[in-house]
């Protein structure tokens, strides 16, 4: 069986980071982790043209927005 890329977004979080740290030992499993610097989720545009450019068999997405305390201020990117 050929081995699947999995990519995992928000790389950089508690959960990301975890799964990072689990992963480690995956014996060559091609895992793919992407910080939101990386790849913003709620850029459209650039998130089409990251997945266009690259193949993934399988998203963990791990990136959220939990800054909650900001969502007052910031409901454009709490709605989206
Ligand atoms: N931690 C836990 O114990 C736990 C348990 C159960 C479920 N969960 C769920 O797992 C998810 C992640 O939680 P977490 O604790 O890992 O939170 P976290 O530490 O805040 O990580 C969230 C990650 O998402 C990134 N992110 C935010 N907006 C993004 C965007 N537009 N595009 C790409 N990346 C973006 C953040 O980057 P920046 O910091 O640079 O913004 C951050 O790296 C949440 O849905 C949470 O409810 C977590």
């Amino acid at each position: 069986m050929s081995l699947k890329n999995i990519l995992v977004t928000g790389g950089n979080g508690q959960l990301g980071s975890d799964l990072k740290e689990l992963f480690r030992q995956s014996h060559g499993v091609p895992f793919y982790f992407y910080r939101h610097q990386e790849l913003d989720l709620l850029d459209e545009r650039a998130t089409r043209d990251f997945f266009g450019r690259q193949h993934f068999d399988y998203v963990i997405n791990c990136a959220a927005y939990t800054a909650v305390d900001k969502a007052e201020e910031e409901k454009d990117s709490v709605k989206k």
